[in-house]
């Protein structure tokens, strides 16, 4: 009885082998339409959209059919989230209705203001910031739909909401009272009254609103897919987002611009840069706010907001941070230039939000506070023609089929 056993397992492990073995040896097997690994997904096409642009050789940025600098120099950040969310530019009236919409849904209730204050400090403020969408998901009455118009309302809703979150975030870690939405301001006056309590100027506001136009869209980049691939589940936008905010904020990608200034100013002087950063690419390390998966030219976002952060630091104790971080670029396209390395958005961004008055905990979640409009916008558009992510992995593991042995044989 046992052998016969064992010849009949052993006959089966056999069969099982070589079926095994056929497939695994046979690496070659290609389903249709597969097509190469290619690390970080460099250059694979993922998604088809209407909504945005990047020519990466000549650094061209365009929202539905707009080059950037033309909607810097005349529009602002709620009528560009229009075009991003609608396809066009809106009639006065349409505008009125969206600005309405959004102040209607920009306030968020006593137990979001009570988390943001209890996690204050805990984390860095994008975790915060990514409890609390999560937090305002978990009370949304239509958090567990997935119809398209459910979907659009829960985007518009935390779009308008993302300025009041991140004020709240920057008031709770300098226990500051917080401060409600003010209808009577635009989406970036209330986000600057919001974080200090007091109106800026109309040059400062202008300025904070193109970056945040600036920021708004940009291709398939890691956090605006992170959102598409958890809305082609059909999950739900608070979950979207949530995705969004979590990729965004690492160091490679959003988290960029808060690491820069400070490598920016712990080099301290015009003068030491060739040593720092010479030390920094002998050791590998990356330079942050340089190199981009799609530019590898100088990113047009970088050059408007060099003009930023050199307007706004003129005259002021940071005009010396700016004056190391233009030694830093010049430095680093000496260096890499060659390479298709560039300044892209997050190199001086931060100079002009500290100018403006944040620390750097707050860039990436200002980031974010422009950002949103960018994931709601694609995730909207993915919806329209839905199909789930699924892409495939090469595998490059064991090619035998191994006996299980029992532990006490091991
Ligand atoms: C954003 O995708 C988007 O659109 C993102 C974004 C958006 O709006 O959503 O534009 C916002 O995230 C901008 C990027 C912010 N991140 C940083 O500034 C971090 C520093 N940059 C790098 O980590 C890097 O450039 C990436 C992540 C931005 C791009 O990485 P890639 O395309 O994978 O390039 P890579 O790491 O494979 O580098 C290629 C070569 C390497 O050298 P070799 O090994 O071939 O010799 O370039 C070198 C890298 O070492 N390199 C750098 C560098 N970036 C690339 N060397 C020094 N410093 C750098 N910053």
């Amino acid at each position: 009885m046992q052998e016969e056993k064992l010849t009949d397992t052993a006959s089966r492990l056999l069969v099982i082998n070589l079926i095994f073995r056929e497939g695994m040896l046979n690496r070659s097997y290609m389903p249709e339409n597969e097509v190469n690994f290619s690390r970080g997904l460099e250059g694979v096409i993922a998604s088809q959209t209407k909504i945005g642009y990047i020519d990466g050789l000549k650094g061209h940025l365009v929202y539905r059919g707009y080059e950037i600098n033309s909607l810097v120099e005349n529009s602002t950040y709620e009528e560009t989230a229009y075009l991003l969310l609608y396809g066009r530019l809106p009639t006065r009236s349409e505008l009125d209705d969206f600005t309405s919409k959004l102040k209607e849904r920009s306030s968020i209730n006593k137990e979001t203001y009570d988390v943001i204050r209890r996690i204050a400090g805990l984390s860095h403020t994008m975790s915060s910031l990514r409890t609390a969408v999560s937090y305002i998901g978990t009370h949304s009455k239509l958090g567990d739909k997935t119809d398209y118009e459910s979907q659009e309302e829960m985007g518009i809703s935390i779009i308008a909401k993302m300025p009041t979150i991140v004020a709240a975030i920057k008031r709770a870690v300098n226990n500051e009272d917080f401060i409600e939405p003010d209808p009577s301001l635009s989406y970036t006056e209330n986000f600057l009254y919001q974080s200090f309590g007091e109106r800026k100027s109309k040059e400062v506001t202008r300025i904070l609103d193109s970056m945040l136009l600036l920021h708004a869209d940009h291709g398939m980049n890691a956090s605006t897919f992170a959102s598409m691939v958890v809305i082609s589940t059909l999950s739900d936008m608070y979950s979207a987002i949530t995705a969004g905010i979590s990729a965004l904020k690492g160091p490679l990608h959003g988290g960029a611009n808060e690491r820069a200034l400070k490598m920016i100013m712990s080099i301290g002087s015009p003068e030491k840069v060739p040593e720092a950063i010479g030390r920094m690419l002998e050791s590998k390390e990356k330079i942050m706010g340089f190199g981009h998966r799609v530019y590898k030219v100088y990113d047009p976002r970088a050059k408007i907001v060099k003009t930023y952060a050199d307007q706004l630091t003129k005259g002021t104790p940071l005009r010396k941070v700016y004056e190391t971080a233009i030694k830093i670029e010049d430095y680093m396209i000496e260096r890499l230039g060659s390479k298709g390395i560039f300044p892209n958005v997050d190199f001086y961004s931060g100079i002009a939000y500290k100018a403006i008055g944040f620390e750097p905990e707050l860039f990436t979640p200002i980031f974010a506070v422009s950002r949103i409009t960018g994931w709601v916008a694609r995730d909207l558009e993915y919806l329209t023609n839905n199909r789930i992510f699924r892409p495939r992995s090469e595998y490059i593991g064991e090619s035998e089929i191994k006996s299980y042995i029992p532990i006490e044989r091991r």
